[in-house]
């Protein structure tokens, strides 16, 4: 037998040279915070079925959804050291980590659903992934979910002087905490399994998620209104334990990257839908009171929040900034 150290703090993965093959699976676990059916948990499960298919069955993912292993932050750790080899976070956050992902959270940013395919695979991405990597990380791959919405029970947010006294959950992220400081929203980075909880009891008012994760949490059961505002995007980094990944044989290296770009393509392709019928259970199944912002109150929106542009020039870089603009056209 050899033995070959994959997880440095997990297991040793052996190899029986005596029999023709490679016959010990290699288990990457994959986890989550988000529910099962939404775009994230649907790519991730892509994912695996692709990975077992083009490695014979050498590559088993095992996922794990709705944060039953980590919490938000948690899984950031696990990954770090190990104890899970993949996660997909949404790419606010890890800004702290990877401050150009702040690009991803811009508000209005993406003027068309073309434009976040564009984004994330097109340059803008790869400089995005390759700032990424560091010496205990590799990012993979990103992810859309969709556009973000916001939700309250203390009045509909159609101005942005609606927000004001507004008590947010927030997913962490610099560009998100600076957004609602101009709306004068106060904010609260509350892991996103007790959001639901958060907003039945009464903690705070409101909150920014898409559809599929308003749905699937059921935040439309505790929540009056919502403004369907398309205002941010909701995208992930799929990240992979360096380690691991460099200890992997080069065959199945080669047939994991195969399968995420599929997987990849996968998600882009359906991500959008994902979110529209999310969007017909929630007006089905609860009388939430759902508002459609016009044009003009857009343009309010935009002006409010436009100062996060020049305040984040430094943080993004020029050059990706103008990729983005570029986007506009
Ligand atoms: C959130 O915390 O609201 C989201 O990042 C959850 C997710 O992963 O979609």
């Amino acid at each position: 037998y050899t033995t070959f150290n994959l997880l440095s703090n997990d297991k040793d993965i052996v190899y029986d040279d005596e029999q023709e093959g490679l016959n010990d699976q290699i288990i990457i676990k994959f986890s989550y915070v988000v529910a099962e059916n939404t775009p994230k948990a649907l790519t991730a499960q892509k994912f695996a079925e692709l990975a077992q298919e083009k490695t014979n069955g050498r590559v088993k993912v095992e996922v794990f959804p709705n944060g039953i292993l980590y919490s938000d932050e948690e899984e950031i750790e696990a990954i770090k050291n190990g104890n899970v080899q993949m996660i997909a976070p949404a790419s606010s956050k890890v800004t702290s980590i990877f401050p150009e992902l702040n690009l991803l959270d811009l508000p209005f940013a993406f003027p068309t659903y073309e434009s976040i395919d564009e984004a994330l695979t097109g340059e803008i991405g790869k400089s995005l992934l390759k700032a990424t990597n560091t010496d205990r990380l590799i990012g993979f791959s990103l992810w859309n979910n969709g556009f973000k919405q916001v939700t309250s029970n203390r009045g509909s947010l159609t101005q942005p002087e609606d927000f004001q006294g507004q008590y947010f959950r927030v997913m962490p992220g610099d560009v998100i905490e600076k957004q609602f400081d101009l709306l004068n929203v106060q904010t609260s980075q509350i892991p996103f399994n007790l959001t639901y909880l958060n907003l039945e009891n009464g903690t705070i008012t409101g909150q920014e998620n898409t559809l599929s994760n308003i749905y699937s949490k059921k935040f439309y059961e505790v929540q009056d209104h919502m403004t369907i505002s398309n205002h941010g995007l909701l995208s992930y980094v799929v990240l992979m334990n360096k380690d691991f990944w460099n200890g992997l044989p080069q065959d199945i290296q080669k047939s994991l990257n195969e399968a995420m770009e599929e997987a990849t393509d996968w998600n882009l392709q359906n991500a959008l839908t994902m979110n529209k019928n999310a969007l017909e259970k929630i007006k089905k199944k609860s009388d939430i009171h759902i508002h459609e912002l016009t044009r003009e109150e857009k343009e309010s929106w935009m002006k409010e929040l436009n100062p996060v542009y020049e305040q984040f020039e430094p943080v993004i870089g020029k050059e990706l900034l103008s990729k983005l603009q570029s986007l506009r056209k």
